[in-house]
């Protein structure tokens, strides 16, 4: 059957010609999220990109779909019931963990505090510091993302250990890997508490009061996964109380972080609006479209997807 290959991603000229020698049988269509007709969506049996979850619906054609982003929660239950679903994992790995560290030293290193004193012209030194030299750093979820920050935290001298649902071997970066019921176990163990995961029902609100109350009282927090994760009213609470020496957000529940949130006010608390990853970095563009070229191939030659959701 002939495939109507509706390609929303930011493609440049060259990449166009190459999909279309991948596919030279298929019908190429090349749009935006905004400008996306209803034609194109009915049309199309493969989308590549960032459509809006809604207009999914009217996709009646479709078989297979590939989101350029890591997570996949927005098109739960919005999509044509059978296609195959799969997602750009991985693509914006190195992008977000070095968000992740940027933050991290930013906060062993007080320089939110430094730049709060900065801006009032004072000249004040704020004492000790902290070193990812002989540091314990703990990740959750030790997929593409936090397999990427592990080898850069064990670069700088830590000890890392990585969480996640299920352990079939070794990972990238980590120097042990067990599984999440073992948190409990490892958070009064970690100068660093690093979250890379996903949104699903297993990881809503997994680090509460309970969790944050385990870890030490100068560690450091990071989220870069999904703001769900991540007990905000209990991280809040804890910091308020002098708990943590400080954290890093680029995700929240809900986002954008609400004006009034008590977040923002929070001291050594960085908050970055969900930046780590994205199209920021050309790196992490040229891996997206190669993945979805890679798959493109599999698809025409009937091999297994890579990065399949469903
Ligand atoms: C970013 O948050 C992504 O899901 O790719």
């Amino acid at each position: 059957m002939s495939e109507y290959i509706l390609n929303l991603l930011p493609v440049t000229e060259e990449e166009k010609r190459e999909f279309e020698a991948i596919a030279p049988q298929a019908v190429h269509v090349y749009a935006g999220r905004r400008t996306v007709t209803q034609e194109q969506l009915e049309a199309a049996t493969v989308i590549f990109g960032w459509p809006r979850p809604s207009d999914m619906k009217q996709a009646r054609n479709l078989r297979w779909f590939q989101t350029m982003w890591a997570g996949t929660e927005e098109y739960e239950g919005m999509l044509p019931q059978g296609i195959c679903f799969t997602s750009s994992a991985g693509s914006n790995s190195r992008s977000v963990a070095e968000h992740m560290l940027a933050s991290l030293l930013a906060v062993c290193r007080r320089l939110p505090t430094y730049r709060d004193a900065q801006k009032a012209h004072r000249w004040e030194d704020e004492g000790a510091m902290k070193t990812l030299l002989g540091a314990t750093v703990l990740v959750l979820g030790a997929g593409h993302i936090g397999s990427e920050f592990a080898q850069m935290c064990r670069g700088l001298g830590a000890h890392t250990v990585g969480l996640k649902r299920t352990v079939r071997g070794d990972v990238p970066g980590f120097d042990q890997v067990a599984t999440m019921e073992e948190l409990e176990q490892w958070l009064p163990q970690a100068d660093v508490v690093a979250m890379s995961l996903p949104h699903s029902p297993e990881t809503v609100g997994l680090m509460n009061e309970k969790r944050l109350g385990l870890m030490r009282d100068d560690a450091i927090l990071l989220n870069a996964g999904r703001g769900s994760a991540l007990d905000q009213q209990a991280l809040e609470k804890v910091m308020k109380e002098g708990k943590l020496w400080g954290a890093a957000l680029d995700v929240t529940d809900p986002e954008p972080l609400p004006q009034d949130s008590p977040l923002w006010d929070i001291p050594n608390l960085i908050i970055t609006p969900h930046v780590a990853g994205g199209m920021r970095l050309e790196i992490t563009r040229q891996a997206c479209i190669k993945q979805a070229q890679d798959n493109l191939r599999r698809y025409l030659a009937g091999e297994p997807l890579v990065n399949q959701v469903k």
